[in-house]
């Protein structure tokens, strides 16, 4: 009894610490695999993201986890790993400094160029999280290019992030994100069960489409929609998440 007690304790306790060797390992992977640095001050995160999980697929250690998404070759299980490593945190017109560039220096160089680009701009949002990235983005052009078409694409590494950027849903008190005059113009407010959030207009929602998720399985069928050969996760982090396989098309 006391045996078959202690077992079962021990089967639910969740694994609280990751060795040197084991951290090194998720560190080498997760960098070569997406781009996201894990140092040193990262290792409580890991520890914290990954250890309800292992417990869930009962396994005892992480390097146990670490075998199942790689040797074992568990290719749904390690894009869960990178979805619970990267961090989706995003903020409509994030960077303002950045819209305020694409509205005055660079969106009237398109409408000067307006014949030769045939009044369509294509973008890409290659690390879009939740939609804010996007989202914003639509906003801005379909006010600064009226009668343009105006087509952007939207991925990311996680799924999870990927399905709320689809919904193209956000609680309302994110409204303050989004300047008054974008808010009015392309913002639907909830109504009855739905008060508390917005919800992207159909003008934004046609503009905006999410391309799907940039895990291995799905690379192809992203570069499909880019309109490349290929592409490939940096091996480098240097502020940018992706690379594009464009040199068999140039
Ligand atoms: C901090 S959020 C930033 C979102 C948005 N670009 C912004 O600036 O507000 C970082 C996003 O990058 C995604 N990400 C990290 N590495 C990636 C990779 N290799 N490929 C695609 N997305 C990646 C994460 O899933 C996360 O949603």
């Amino acid at each position: 009894m006391g045996k078959s007690t202690a077992v079962a304790v021990e089967e639910l306790s969740w694994p609280r610490e990751i060795t040197d060797a084991e951290f090194a390992l998720f560190q080498a992977l997760v960098q070569k695999e997406t781009g996201i640095q894990l140092p040193e001050v990262k290792r409580s995160l890991l520890v914290g993201r990954l250890a309800r999980r292992v417990r869930e697929l009962r396994l005892r250690t992480f390097g146990e986890y670490y075998r199942r998404v790689t040797v074992d070759g568990d290719t749904a299980e390690r894009m869960n790993l990178f979805d619970r490593i990267a961090t989706n945190e995003t903020h409509f017109f994030r960077e303002p400094r950045h819209f305020e560039y694409l509205e005055r220096q660079i969106v009237p160089t398109w409408l000067a160029q307006a014949e030769a680009r045939r009044r369509r701009v294509r973008v890409w949002s290659a690390a879009c999280s939740t939609g804010e990235e996007p989202y914003s983005l639509a906003m801005t052009l379909l006010a600064a290019l009226k009668g343009w078409q105006i087509d952007i694409l939207a991925s990311d590494l996680s799924t999870h992030a990927l399905r709320r950027a689809e919904s193209a849903m956000w609680p309302i008190d994110k409204a303050h994100e989004i300047p008054e005059r974008h808010l009015k113009a392309f913002m639907l407010k909830g109504t009855g069960a739905y008060a508390a959030f917005m919800k992207a207009g159909p003008e934004l929602r046609v503009s905006a489409q999410m391309a799907g998720g940039t895990g291995e399985a799905n690379q192809g069928a992203v570069a499909a929609r880019l309109g490349v050969d290929s592409l490939r996760i940096r091996r480098r982090h240097v502020g940018q998440y992706l690379d594009l396989g464009l040199d068999q098309t140039e």
